[in-house]
Parts: structure tokens; sequence; C-alpha cells
């Protein structure tokens, strides 16, 4: 194994033709790379499948390898191994983490819950086993809408942890729901300010967007959805300009599918682009590389709090 030092600056792996070198592991180990649309564009174009937080959930359950590479954050690498646990599942690395999951601390969640004991809990995906475990039914943002509708009117709801997911859903569905607090640090940078200035240099530009976007800048927004809703939306639209306020890796996958139509991404205060999450980007090709090499580092759960995750992952799947 690597000393850690060797490992960070790359020098040994500056000769390899990295690509190459995953697609062997690949095959060595019958794994199968899973990519969520905010990787760099590499890690998407080796992966077996790009895609939103949900259909990563499902290809993860019923994959058949023996090993799977999550090229994602770390709620979405223990969603697989929380519904896969006899695979090996592995994250390049394990500090990418998210803002929404970092910023509802299990405990606290616990005692959220405790102040409402009458309500029922939808947790966004973007959150820890811990949090799922202590919820009734998990949604990501292509399913919470039709999972609120499932609920009878008369139950209270809270939603945690975004709470402009949260306003969103309240908008859409008309309910009631008691938000936590969160956000996400990528989406809570577009400014309205900016985007408005921005669509007036392309007005025929249709601006799409991701539901954790602020509350001030949605309305703006042609089409509001998931990372595949946005994608598909673009696809299927006539518009030839888009403004795009979600996390800048989906331009990619946009610009594959639509090679004619041109993606902009939206600008945030004072026309920054800060629209890159940090934590998506940890991943590279060369930490990708080395966790197929050293199989490591690996996903574990305690197997009593996965199967107490497990149980609202699979009423979110039954109710999708
Ligand atoms: P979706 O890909 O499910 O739309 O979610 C985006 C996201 O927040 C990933 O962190
Ligand atoms: Fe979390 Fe936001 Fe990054 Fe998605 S883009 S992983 S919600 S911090």
């Amino acid at each position: 194994m690597l000393a850690p030092a060797q490992t960070e600056n790359h020098e040994p792996l500056a000769h390899l033709d990295l690509e190459k070198e995953i697609v062997r592991l690949k095959r060595q180990m019958n794994a199968v790379i899973l990519a969520h649309f905010y990787q760099e564009s590499e890690i998407q174009d080796l992966a077996d499948f790009v895609g939103d937080s949900l259909q990563l959930s499902q290809r993860a359950a019923a994959a058949s390898a023996d090993v799977i590479v999550f090229c994602g954050v770390l709620f979405m690498a223990e969603t697989a191994k929380i519904l896969n646990p006899r695979k090996l599942v592995l994250l390049p690395d394990l500090k990418a983490g998210c803002s929404l999951a970092d910023g509802c601390p299990a405990n606290h969640f616990r005692a959220f819950r405790e102040r409402y004991p009458d309500h029922v809990a939808i947790t966004y995906i973007n959150c820890s086993a811990e949090v799922k475990a202590l919820s009734d039914i998990i949604c990501t943002s292509s399913n919470a809408e039709k999972i609120i509708r499932q609920i009878p009117p008369e139950q209270p709801i809270v939603f945690a942890p975004d709470q402009h997911l949260g306003r969103y859903l309240i908008k859409k569905t008309g309910r009631e729901l008691r938000l936590w607090p969160g956000s996400c640090i990528v989406h809570e940078m577009f400014s309205e300010r900016s985007l408005v200035r921005l669509k007036e240099r392309h007005f025929q530009a249709k601006v799409l967007a991701h539901p954790e976007c602020p509350e001030a800048v949605l309305p703006h927004a042609d089409y509001v959805g998931s990372t595949t809703g946005i994608l598909a939306y673009a696809q299927q639209s006539p518009a030839t300009e888009f403004i795009v306020a979600t996390e800048s890796g989906i331009l990619h996958q946009m610009e594959k599918a639509c090679p004619e139509k041109k993606f902009i991404s939206a600008p945030g205060e004072g026309g920054c682009s800060c629209s890159e999450c940090p934590h998506m980007k940890l991943n590279t090709m060369e930490k990708l590389y080395l966790c197929m090499r050293d199989r490591t580092p690996e996903i574990t759960l305690n197997e009593e709090l996965r199967q107490r995750a497990l149980r609202p992952i699979l009423r979110m799947m039954e109710m999708s």
C-alpha cells in the first residue's frame, strides 16, 4: 500500500493512463461505477451509469457486480450500502460530504422530531444514515412531491434538511411542512439579482433550476426539477439557450446530449461563478483509480443502523 504522502502528490501515478487502468480494474474486480451528474466530466465519461440521486439508489440496489464504486458524496454511497449490503461499496474520497447532511446532526434531528411527536418525518436523501434511521420516509427532489401527495391531509409532516426544497414543496402541494433550517452551500449562492441581469442579456434563454435554490430564484425559472428533470427539459425544449441554476457538473451531460444548444451556469452574487460543489469535486480520476486499486475507502455500516435506515428508503421506493 502507498504511504499517504506518495498518494497525495500523485507522483507515482504520473506515468499511468488512468482511464485505461480504471477500466482494467473494473473488469478485474467485477465492479460497476456509478456517478452523479455533479462529478467531473472525465469521471462521468468512464462511469457505467450517470444519474440523479433516485436513479443512483435504484441502480445500486439492483447491482449484481461484486463491487460498487460510487462517484458521488458520502450520503449517496451510504445509501448504496444500505440497499445492497453484501457488496463492497467504495467512495474515492470519504471526506466528500454534503452541507445538507452535515447541517443536520442526528442528535439535533432526534430532538427536532421529539418536539413534533405526531408528525411524520419525510427526509431528503441528502442526510446521514443515522438521520435516515430516525425518519419515516426518504425522498429525493424527483419524488418528494409525489410522496407528500400520498400523505393523508390531516397528517402533519416535518421535512428536513433542505428548507428551500421544503418551501418549494409547500407551494406545490399546499401542505404545511414543519421545516428543518438547512441549505445547500452551492444552490444557496445563486443570486436573483445576478440572474435577472443575465436574463436581460440572454432574453431568449430558458432558466432551469433545481428546487434546492433559494425561494427568490425559483419564480424566474421556466422549469424547476431534479438534475434528471433539468437534463430532460433541455433535450425536449425547442429553445437553444439555457441558464442552469444547479451544480455545473450537469452541463457536461447537457452539452453531450445537445451539442447545438448553449448552456450557461447561473451566476452568484456579484456575478461569481460559484456553482461547483466542493464536496463532489473531491473525487478525482486519481482517487478513483487508487480506491479501486487499494479497495479502500470502503463504506461500512453497523447492521442494526443499516436495517433502521433501510425502512424509510424502501418506503420511498414503494411510493415513487
Ligand atoms: P438530484 O440529482 O437528485 O436532483 O439531487 C441533486 C443533489 O442535491 C445532489 O447533491
Ligand atoms: Fe450537498 Fe449541495 Fe453538494 Fe449536492 S451540491 S452534495 S446538496 S452540498
